[in-house]
């Protein structure tokens, strides 16, 4: 299958490779021409603009920061949908606002194409393997048409719904993990007298009521960061965080409702990258919160 992929920044590049190995023929393109160019060693190839990219493409992926990078990629005046689409498929999977997902599958549908959203949870390395969940919304006949490329990157694909579906769940899957990275770093300043090894510490953790499921992968990097280590290469960045925050709290005000918690999250994480770790991985929190925890 002839497959396009626009925006490969982390997450992207890793579904690049990811399809590639899987044995189909995948273009990129990227703002930054560098990060398109760095994946030919893998067998990608490069295009010049989006709108060369979808032309050349039965299928386009789609793995960008925010709605703004969307617009720009899908409406610019090169963009994907800037030639002749009719009858392609697109696979959004950036995590946006569910609202940001309908007005596109209009503008998609406009085109005589079609459109589903797939936003995954798990990061760059579950990426590689293959092994991401998704969380897809579209219409069941375009969802069908998606599944094998969707199945070659996710261990678990779930088709929640309309499109904007998967974009609600999305959201919705992050919160609890994005303000427990605040809660794991004010729980650690509580026991600071306790002479136990941070390895230990983050175990225990991670295998009582006190850790998540991330804690079983992310734990060591998190009790390393403890020990003053920086954790490498960045997969997931606080500004990122950042991002998904303020996009939860945007849906959550046009929706009506109040989330005090994932509030006050943000603002420490703005806090955090004010003091300079807005392009360090997450795992770094705990660690930050530490050393500025004190009245
Ligand atoms: N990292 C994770 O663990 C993870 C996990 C699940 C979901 N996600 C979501 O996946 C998406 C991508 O994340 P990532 O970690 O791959 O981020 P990233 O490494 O920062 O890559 C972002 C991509 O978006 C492009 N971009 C940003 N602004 C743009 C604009 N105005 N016009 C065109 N392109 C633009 C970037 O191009 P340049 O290279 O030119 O900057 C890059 O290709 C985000 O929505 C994120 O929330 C991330």
């Amino acid at each position: 299958m002839k497959i396009g992929i626009a925006g490969v920044g982390r997450m992207g590049a890793a579904i690049a490779t990811r399809l590639a190995a899987c044995g189909h023929a995948v273009a990129v393109w990227n703002r930054t021409p560098a990060k398109a160019k760095a994946l030919e060693a893998s067998g990608v190839s490069v295009a010049a603009t989006p709108r060369d990219l979808a032309s050349a493409s039965e299928i386009v992926i789609s793995m960008l920061t925010d709605a703004a990078a969307i617009d720009w990629t899908y409406r610019g005046a090169d963009g994907l949908l800037a030639g002749e689409v009719r009858g392609k498929l697109f696979i959004e999977m950036s995590t946006v606002r569910p609202e940001v997902e309908k007005a596109l599958a209009a503008s998609v549908s406009a085109k005589g194409a079609a459109l589903i959203e797939c936003p995954v949870g798990g990061t760059v390395g579950p990426a590689k393997e293959g092994k991401l969940f998704g969380f897809v919304g579209g219409n069941a006949a375009d969802v069908e048409r998606a599944r094998p490329i969707l199945n070659e990157m996710c261990r678990r694909v779930e088709h929640v719904g309309t499109i904007g579906a998967g974009a609600s769940v999305k959201l919705a899957i992050n919160l609890p993990l994005l303000v427990y990275y605040q809660a794991l770093g004010e729980a650690l300043s509580l026991c600071r007298s306790v002479d136990v090894d941070p390895q230990r510490m983050i175990d225990i953790f991670a295998d009582s009521s006190g850790g998540p499921n991330m804690l079983k992968v992310r734990g060591a990097a998190i009790a390393a960061t403890l020990q003053g280590k920086e954790t490498t290469p960045v997969t997931f960045d606080v500004d990122l965080i950042r991002k998904d925050l303020r996009t939860m709290l945007e849906e959550a005000a046009g929706l009506g409702v109040r989330m005090p918690l994932t509030a006050s999250a943000l603002q420490r994480y703005d806090e955090a990258a004010g003091n300079g770790i807005g392009k360090s991985d997450a795992t770094m929190l705990p660690a930050y919160w530490l050393k500025h925890s004190r009245m």
